[in-house]
């Protein structure tokens, strides 16, 4: 090589059509998973005071809040409850009538065809807050385990696609698939949280559901953050027991992880409350540009190796994704067409959900 013969990277940087062509990696609608929160009582959609954009919506607001993620193209949600009341062994959590069971009958009625994965764990629902029951000042293990299968069959009879267990309990994905093959529900899939840290980034949550626990922390159940290979353990175990998705949470700050765990089961990642918050807040303040941060945020959690990916963000991603497209379309071809073919795709799958099958 001579100081005029070097290699010009640059060339395939040059316009925004030839860095298109080769990009590695393209996040897409159908890789995002919108969660959305569903609370007692009647006519409300309430913003949760430390996740800007974020609503409590109670069930009969839930077809007006449905339609626009299904208009968006969002293939999934991921439904969490706040119920009215909790108790000792979380009552309401596998209550045929509790918060997440109508939640779930009611975005299903309107939306067959919409992927609905339930978060199963106790911690909303028990008066002392921890993700399994509590004996003697102790987070129990087993004696958690038939609540977990029972809470997740709930959700099946409800009409869940997926349940997805959040609360870290030894054996939970094997009793919950036991408990739903039982029922009858050998179809309802598994998307276990098999890698969860005991992380600070799930406090804005904590706040907007109300579960952050009574007493002691949640580091008996979760992972350590400095914990690599006891991922690979964990991921392992998962998939033994029958788990048909895996997770890694949260995932900016464990995009190690992602890239270690991927194998060949499909893997997601929760960019989670505390991740969204504080990148929220920046943007807010205008420190960093939204729309541009969210894409590099998410194109990244994808890069690392997820296939899904939980975000807050799902809906102001799918919108930017339909604009980008459009925008490709008119700058580059100025086919008009393809404007159409978006709004024709986003009805088709208004409707599709709407249907059976
Ligand atoms: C329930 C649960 C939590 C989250 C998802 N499911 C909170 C926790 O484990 O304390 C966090 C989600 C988020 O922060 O966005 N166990």
């Amino acid at each position: 090589m001579t100081i005029d013969n070097f290699t010009r990277s640059r060339r395939l940087r040059r316009t925004s059509n030839i860095r298109k062509m080769v990009s590695e990696t393209k996040v897409s609608v159908e890789d995002l998973i919108y969660p959305i929160f569903v609370t007692q009582g009647t006519g409300i959609k309430k913003e949760i005071t430390n996740m800007p954009g974020q609503f409590h919506y109670s069930v009969d607001q839930l077809p007006e809040a449905i339609e626009e993620v299904v208009s968006l193209g969002i293939p999934a949600v991921m439904v969490f409850g706040i119920p009215g009341t909790k108790d000792l062994r979380g009552s309401g959590a596998d209550d045929p009538e509790g918060i997440v069971q109508q939640g779930v009958r009611q975005i299903k009625k309107d939306f067959p065809d919409l992927t609905v994965i339930t978060d199963v764990c106790l911690c909303q629902y028990t008066t002392d807050g921890h993700c399994g029951l509590v004996i003697e000042g102790e987070v129990v293990n087993d004696p958690s385990l038939e609540r977990l299968a029972s809470i997740a069959v709930s959700h099946a009879e409800a009409g869940a696609d997926m349940v997805a267990p959040s609360e870290m309990m030894d054996g939970r994905v094997l009793w919950i698939r036991r408990g739903l093959d039982e029922a009858g529900y050998q179809n309802v899939a598994i998307m276990s949280y098999s890698v969860k840290y005991a992380s600070s980034f799930y406090a804005p949550f904590r706040g907007a559901v109300n579960s952050a626990p009574s007493f002691g922390d949640r580091k008996t159940y979760q992972m350590d953050p400095g914990n690599r290979l006891e991922a690979k353990r964990q991921v392992a175990i998962d998939l033994e027991e029958g788990a048909d998705i895996l997770m890694v949470k949260p995932a900016l700050s464990y995009l190690d992880i992602i890239r270690d765990v991927k194998g060949t089961a499909p893997l997601a990642a929760y960019h989670v409350s505390g991740e969204y918050a504080m990148f929220k807040l920046a943007a807010k303040n205008g420190l960093i540009d939204e729309t541009a941060g969210m894409v590099e945020i998410l194109t990244s959690i994808k890069r690392a190796g997820a296939d899904l990916i939980l975000t807050y963000f799902a809906k102001e991603m799918a919108e930017h994704l339909l604009k980008d497209s459009i925008g490709h379309s008119n700058n580059s071809t100025g086919d008009k067409l393809k404007i159409t073919d978006n709004r024709i795709n986003s009805t088709d799958h208004i409707k599709n959900c709407r249907e059976f099958g």
